[in-house]
C-alpha cells in the first residue's frame, strides 16, 4: 500500500534508513542525543554497560519518568494544554491540564507518602482505565515507589498471586468499573485476594458509587489521602536503571513473570519513539483503547503522550457500546489525530459494518496504529479503506511486555505490505535462527531472536534473575521473543505467532499453564490441557481438555472457577471432558496433538506418545 502524501509530507522522520543506520554507527552517541532530549537531575557517565543478560543504560545519571512527563513540559509552556480528556462509557466526562494533572498527582503522592510509603517499596494498582488510574501510577514514579498494575478484569487468584510476588504494601483500587452498561464490582474481588495474601498494609479505595462502604481497618478512602495533601511534590531523583515499574506477563509456567522497567532507558526510549515512530507532537490528540493493565497502557498511555507533550483521551468501555458508532463520534468530538489499537478491535468493526463509520467526520486521523497480535491483511486493507479514508495511513507494530516499545513497525510515510509488521527500530538487530542457532535466511521462518539489549527493554524479573536469564542464548545468539519471525529479501518483517505455550486471544498474552493449573485446582479435576484455536475476531479462542474424577464438574462450573480466579479473559471458550490426556512417554501433555486432532490436521511424530 502506498502512503499517502498527507503523511509523507507531514512526518516527523524524514528518512528511515539514515536514522536506522546512525544508531547502528554509533549506538552510544544515538542513545545519549535520544536521552539528551529529557530532562536530567544529573548526567549519566556511561551510555551503556552491557555484560549480558545485564545490562544498564545512562549510568549514573538521575531523572524521574513523571516529572519528565509533567513539570518538563510545564516548563516548555505547556501547564495549560490539555494533558487529558476523559470519557466513561456512564456519561462521565473530565479534562485535565498539564499544570492540573501534576496537581492531582503530587497530592496523591503525598497521600501515599502520609501512609508510609518509601522510594522502593511497591504498590499494586488495580483500577480501571480513568484518571485516578494514572494519577497512582504517576504518583508511586514520582515518589521512586514502584507501580505493579494489575488488569482489573483478572480474578482474585490471579491479583492475589501478583501482590505476593511483588509484596506489595500497598493496593489501589476502585469499587466497581464501568462496562457495557453494567457496573462491574471490584472490591469484593480485591476482598477476597486480601484473605490470601501477606504483608499488605493499606488498600485505598475510590469509591465511584455512594453506596460503597469502607469496613475493614486496613482501608483508606482515595478521596479523603488526597484531600488535605499539598499539591507540590518533588520529584524523586531516580538512578537511571531504579526500577520505574513491574509489569506482570505469561510464560510457560504457571506463575507469571513480574517485568521490571527502570527510569532511564523506559523513558528515553518511550520518548524517542513516540516522535519519530509514533510522530507524535504536542498538538497532537492521541487516542489508544488499551488500558493501564496491559504494556500499551504503560509506555503508550500513562506516559508516552505525555512525554511528547500532547493530549490524549482515554475512554472507560467497549468499542461497541452504547452503540457501533460510539468510536467514531468521539474520533470526531475530540480531533483524535492518532489512534492505537489492536486488530482484534479492527476485525470488530469490521463486523460491525461499515455502516458504523458512516456520517463521522474522520479527517483528522493521520495515523492508525495496531498492535499486540498478527496482522491480517484484510482487516489492515479493511483499515486502510475505511478508518483512513481521509489519507491517513494504517501501521502494524510488534513489540512485548518485556520490550516497552515496539521493535518493528510499519514506519509513516513507509510503504506498507500487509501480513508484514515492517522494518526495524534503531538498535533493533534482529534475526531468524532453527533450533541449533543457524541463522535462516529471507523468506525462511524460525525463531526471533533480537541479538543486542536496548534501553528500553526490561532490566530483569522481579525477584527471579535466573528467569531472567533464560531470556538470553548463547546458543541461539540472543535475546528470545518467543515468537516466530520471517523476513522478506526488501527487510520486511513479519511475526507469524509465538513459539512457546503462550496464546493470544484478542491481543492479550495468556499461558496455557496459567489456564491448567488453575483448573487442576478445582477439586474436580486431576489433568487438565488448554490449546488455542484459530478464532475469526480473537485471533486465537481457548480449548481446554479435561479430565475429571468421577464424572464430577461441569463445563459451566469450571469455566466459572478459571474466570473467578483468572478472570473473564482466560475463560476458556469450550471445555471438554475426556477419558485421558495424549502424553509422551515421560509424561508430557501434547498439546500439539490435540491441536491437530481438533483442526483435522496432519498429526505429525507422535512416535513418543505413550501407548
Ligand atoms: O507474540 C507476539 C504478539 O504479542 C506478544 C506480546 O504480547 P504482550 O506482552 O501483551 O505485548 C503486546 C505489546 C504490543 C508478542 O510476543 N505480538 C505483538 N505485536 C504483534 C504480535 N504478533 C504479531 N504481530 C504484531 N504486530
Amino acid at each position: 500500500l502506498e502512503p499517502s502524501r498527507r503523511v509523507i509530507e507531514g512526518s516527523l522522520l524524514d528518512d528511515y534508513q539514515s536514522w536506522y543506520r546512525s544508531c547502528q554507527r554509533d549506538p552510544d552517541g544515538f542513545w545519549a542525543a535520544a536521552a539528551r532530549e529529557l530532562d536530567w537531575f544529573e548526567p549519566w557517565s556511561k551510555v551503556s554497560e552491557i555484560d549480558l543478560p545485564r545490562h544498564r543504560w545512562f549510568v549514573g545519571g538521575r531523572l524521574n519518568l513523571s516529572y519528565n512527563c509533567l513539570e518538563r513540559n510545564i516548563e516548555r509552556g505547556l501547564g495549560d494544554r490539555t494533558a487529558l480528556y476523559f470519557e466513561s462509557e456512564n456519561g462521565e466526562r473530565r479534562k485535565y491540564s498539564y499544570r492540573e494533572f501534576l496537581s492531582e498527582v503530587s497530592r496523591l503522592a503525598n497521600g501515599f507518602r502520609s501512609l508510609g510509603v518509601e522510594r522502593g517499596d511497591r504498590v499494586v494498582v488495580y483500577m480501571p482505565l480513568g484518571p485516578q488510574g494514572l494519577f497512582a501510577m504517576h504518583a508511586c514514579v514520582r515518589i521512586g515507589a514502584v507501580h505493579s498494575v494489575v488488569y482489573a478484569g483478572m480474578g482474585a487468584g490471579a491479583l492475589a498471586q501478583r501482590i505476593n510476588d511483588s509484596g506489595a504494601r500497598v493496593v489501589v483500587c476502585a469499587d466497581v468499573a464501568y462496562r457495557r452498561g453494567r457496573e462491574v464490582a471490584l472490591k469484593p474481588i480485591v476482598d477476597e485476594a486480601m484473605s490470601r495474601v501477606k504483608g499488605v498494609e493499606r488498600v485505598v479505595v475510590l469509591r465511584r458509587e455512594e453506596s460503597t462502604r469502607l469496613s475493614a481497618d486496613y482501608e483508606v478512602d482515595f478521596g479523603e489521602l488526597m484531600r488535605d495533601q499539598s499539591d507540590e511534590c518533588r520529584a524523586e531523583a531516580m538512578e537511571a536503571s531504579e526500577p520505574a515499574f513491574i509489569l506482570y506477563t505469561s510464560g510457560t509456567t504457571g506463575s507469571p513473570k513480574g517485568v521490571v522497567h527502570v527510569h532511564g532507558g523506559f523513558a528515553v526510549g518511550v520518548h524517542l519513539l513516540m516522535r519519530n515512530y509514533f510522530d507524535t507532537r504536542r498538538d497532537d490528540v492521541w487516542w489508544s483503547t488499551s488500558d493501564i493493565g496491559w504494556i500499551v497502557g504503560h509506555s503508550y498511555i500513562c506516559y508516552g503522550p505525555m512525554l511528547a507533550g500532547a493530549a490524549q483521551l482515554i475512554r472507560e468501555g467497549t468499542p461497541d457500546y452504547p452503540d457501533v458508532g460510539v468510536v467514531w463520534r468521539m474520533v470526531e468530538r475530540y480531533g483524535v489525530s492518532t489512534m492505537f489499537t489492536a486488530p482484534t478491535t479492527v476485525r470488530m468493526f469490521m463486523a460491525m459494518g461499515p455502516e458504523a463509520l458512516e456520517g463521522a467526520d474522520l479527517s483528522t486521523l493521520r495515523m492508525f496504529y495496531c498492535a499486540g497480535e498478527p496482522f491480517n491483511p484484510e482487516a489492515w486493507v479493511w483499515a486502510q479503506e475505511n478508518i483512513c479514508r481521509d489519507g491517513g495511513q494504517v501501521a502494524d507494530n510488534y513489540w512485548q511486555t518485556e520490550i516497552a516499545s515496539p521493535m518493528l513497525g510499519t514506519f509513516p510515510g513507509m510503504q506498507a505490505r500487509p501480513g508484514f509488521v515492517g522494518k526495524p527500530m534503531p538498535g533493533i538487530n534482529v534475526k531468524v535462527v532453527d533450533k541449533e542457532g543457524t541463522v535462516l535466511g529471507p523468506g525462511r521462518g524460525g525463531l526471533l531472536v533480537m541479538e543486542r539489549p536496548v534501553p528500553y527493554m526490561m532490566s530483569t524479573i522481579y525477584g527471579d534473575p535466573e528467569r531472567y536469564g533464560s531470556y538470553w542464548s548463547e546458543k541461539l545468539g540472543g535475546y528470545l521473543t518467543g515468537d516466530i519471525g520471517v523476513c522478506d529479501r526488501d527487510g520486511y518483517w513479519a511475526v507469524l505467532g509465538r513459539s512457546d505455550d503462550v496464546l493470544n486471544v484478542a491481543g492479550h498474552r495468556i499461558g496455557t499453564a496459567d489456564v491448567e493449573s488453575c483448573l487442576v485446582s478445582h477439586p474436580a479435576v486431576v489433568e487438565a490441557a488448554v490449546i488455542g484455536l484459530p478464532d475469526e475476531i480473537k485471533g486465537e479462542r481457548i480449548k481446554a481438555f479435561v479430565v475429571v474424577k468421577d464424572s464430577q464438574g461441569s463445563q459451566r462450573e469450571l469455566k466459572a472457577h478459571v474466570r473467578a480466579h483468572l478472570g473473564p479473559i482466560a475463560q476458556p471458550a469450550e471445555i471438554s471432558m475426556v477419558a485421558a490426556l495424549p502424553k509422551t512417554r515421560s509424561g508430557k501433555i501434547m498439546r500439539r496433538l490435540l491441536r491437530a486432532r481438533e483442526l483435522g490436521e496432519d498429526e505429525g511424530d507422535t512416535s513418543t506418545l505413550e501407548d
